[in-house]
């Protein structure tokens, strides 16, 4: 039985209201909500897709796409904004072509940003492939992206 599947059969008789919990399951069960999950919870939930995907991207904590090799999380809480995430965030949007929640076209990067990471402390803070990057400015997460493109380059050519 496959993994939507089964997160569907836990949400009998499901609704509307249901729809949030489902799409958070099935997310975190297979990463993203692809084209073809979505038509699949439409027919469960008796709603039309487009209605699916109007509640599903209004929430930013929903992906339609397979993450990268490296997922780039840029926290966007109080403390760091005050230490000026939004500026990382520009500039990796700008340097990577992608907007939060979306993947480059070469599958390498993703994107996403999220409310606090539970270390203020060290604001800005960037997560990538769970690695935490503290204390980050635009300049220096411009060159933990050339250095990824670097290695990733090295390694495609051996
Ligand atoms: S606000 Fe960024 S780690 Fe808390």
């Amino acid at each position: 039985m496959s993994a939507v599947k089964t997160i569907l059969e836990k949400h009998p008789n499901a609704k509307r209201e249901s729809l949030i919990p489902i799409l958070q399951d099935i997310q975190e069960s297979c990463g993203y909500l692809s084209r073809e999950v979505i038509n699949q919870v439409a027919e469960y939930i008796d709603l039309p897709a487009a209605k699916i995907y109007g509640v599903a991207t209004f929430y930013n904590q929903f992906r339609f796409q397979p993450l990268g090799r490296y997922h780039v999380m840029i926290c966007r809480g109080t403390a760091c904004h005050v230490k000026g995430s939004k500026k990382a965030l520009d500039m990796v949007v700008k340097a990577l072509g992608i907007q939060p929640g979306q993947t480059s076209r070469d599958g390498l990067f993703s994107l996403g940003v999220v409310a606090c990471m539970g270390a203020c402390g060290l604001a800005p803070v960037v997560n990538i492939n769970g690695e935490i990057h503290a204390k980050v400015t635009p300049k220096k997460l411009s060159g933990i992206i050339a250095e990824i493109r670097a290695k990733e380059l090295s390694n495609a050519k051996k």
